[in-house]
């Protein structure tokens, strides 16, 4: 992969940030059992972190989507690659994502998760990427807001590649 990488987002940054929404997520829910949905595969890096940064009572779920097939502009076209093992019902689900673009991808699951009657139906995104929307979403817990650029690593990836970077890069071809 030839290409050069510049640290937008360091790990230091990203700790600090993800404690934060953790103790928030906590504080919004009481003691309430939380349940996160987690969309595979960027998101892994954050939701190992995110869970962490939960008290109490957390579930973890995956589902798996894949939307860009390896290249840095959206498709358009989401495809649900592994469901999710349990029902949701009655519980309290926040759907975590790495980044959100155009909004295409959270705005399909958001609808697919709604149908089965969770109680509460939150998204958690670490990074933002407002400029580029093509669908409204409603996003709770927000890491980072960063400009239209095509960023790697902490999860995100270029071909598969980048993802094990412990800080979030803007990958310039
Ligand atoms: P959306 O459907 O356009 O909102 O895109 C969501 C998905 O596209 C994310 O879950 C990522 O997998 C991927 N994506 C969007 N922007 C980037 C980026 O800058 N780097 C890596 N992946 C991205």
């Amino acid at each position: 992969m030839t290409g050069s990488i510049r640290t937008l987002i360091s790990q230091e940054q990203i700790q600090a940030r993800v404690a934060e929404l953790g103790a928030q997520i906590r504080a919004e829910f009481g003691e309430e059992p939380v349940t996160l949905v987690a969309v595979l595969k960027g998101s892994f890096l954050f939701v190992a972190d995110l869970v962490r940064a939960i008290p109490g009572e957390v579930r973890v779920e995956f589902l798996g989507v894949a939307s860009y097939h390896g290249g840095t502009s959206s498709t358009g076209v989401v495809q649900l690659t592994l469901d999710l093992r349990h029902g949701i019902e009655d519980q309290n689900v926040i759907l975590v994502e790495d980044i959100v673009d155009t909004g295409l991808t959270i705005d399909y699951l958001v609808r697919m998760l709604k149908v089965r009657g969770p109680r509460a139906l939150r998204v958690a995104t670490l990074l933002d990427k407002p400029d580029n929307r093509e669908v409204e979403v409603e996003l709770d817990y927000v890491g980072f807001t960063i400009p239209d650029e095509f960023v790697v690593g902490y999860g995100l990836d270029l071909g598969e590649l980048y993802r094990n970077l412990p800080y979030v890069a803007v990958y310039a071809p």
